[in-house]
């Protein structure tokens, strides 16, 4: 059963993603070689509370960190750690989650630093594009394998592969509710999607295979065969006419 949001659950978790949204792009300016990823963390952390919400990811599963900072073959789920120094050349992505009032906003960003090469950067912009592809498939009346099969098209057309092993999902009072979002499906199957449904569609995006393999750590997710991989993800609200993109910076 995916959860259908009344309008004052949607306010809530409209202030939730903007606060994701609005620390993600501090945290992008802040992104440069030299600064470490647990350093990335407390600025994450402190712009959440600063915001009167909570980091959602704390503490979830024994998840260690507000931030999740995963770098070049890391997928996702990469855990700070102050020896862990960015560099130029590197992809950053980085993944937020805030709870604000009872719910939850959830969104990713990859950031290029310095100067990165050809394939890096069309890696990001084939990444952020299948998110769009995704979205632009979200209203009523859609089906959620139209939104999965829109990601797998635009990469696979472009060369490249999509992870199979994490998903997006239904979000809300929860981080992690129904449905699961695979970012690879068929058009025409799956839930119908309903005005107030809310979902986090979060395409993995990796330049080679798209085999990943979790390091000793138990979280930190990285490309079996080192390729390097891009992550970005939006909290979105189904619509009548199509999707409310909840984690962007509201200037209301
Ligand atoms: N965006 C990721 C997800 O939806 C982040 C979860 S990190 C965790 O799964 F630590 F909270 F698990
Ligand atoms: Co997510």
């Amino acid at each position: 059963m995916v959860e259908i949001k009344t309008a004052a659950e949607l306010a809530l978790m409209r202030r939730a993603s903007g606060i994701v949204a609005e620390v993600l792009a501090l945290l992008k300016m802040e992104v440069r070689p030299g600064i470490s990823t647990a350093e990335l963390n407390s600025l994450a952390e402190r712009g959440i509370r600063a915001r009167e919400a909570l980091p959602a990811f704390l503490g979830y599963r024994g998840y260690p960190a507000a931030l999740c900072v995963s770098i070049n073959e890391e997928v996702v789920h990469g855990i700070p750690d102050a020896k862990r120094i960015v560099r130029d050349g590197d992809l950053v992505s980085l993944d937020l989650g805030a709870v604000y009032r009872g719910f939850y906003g959830d969104a990713a960003i990859t950031v290029a630093v310095g100067t990165v090469g050809p394939e890096r950067s069309r890696l990001m912009e084939v990444t952020e594009a299948s998110l769009s592809a995704a979205l632009s498939e979200v209203r009523s009346g859609a089906r959620l394998g139209d939104v999965c099969h829109a990601v797998e098209k635009l990469v696979t057309k472009n060369g490249m592969s999509v992870v199979r092993e994490f998903t997006g999902h239904g979000i809300g009072r929860h981080l992690h509710e129904e449905p699961s979002i695979p970012n690879y499906g068929k058009p025409g199957t799956g839930v119908t999607l309903r005005p107030g449904m809310t979902l986090a569609i979060e395409p993995m995006v990796c330049l080679g295979n798209p085999g990943v393999v979790v390091k000793s750590d138990g979280w930190t997710a990285v490309s079996a065969d080192g390729s390097c991989t891009a992550h970005f993800e939006h909290t979105v609200a189904v619509t009548e006419a199509g999707c409310e993109i909840l984690s962007v910076i509201s200037h209301g």
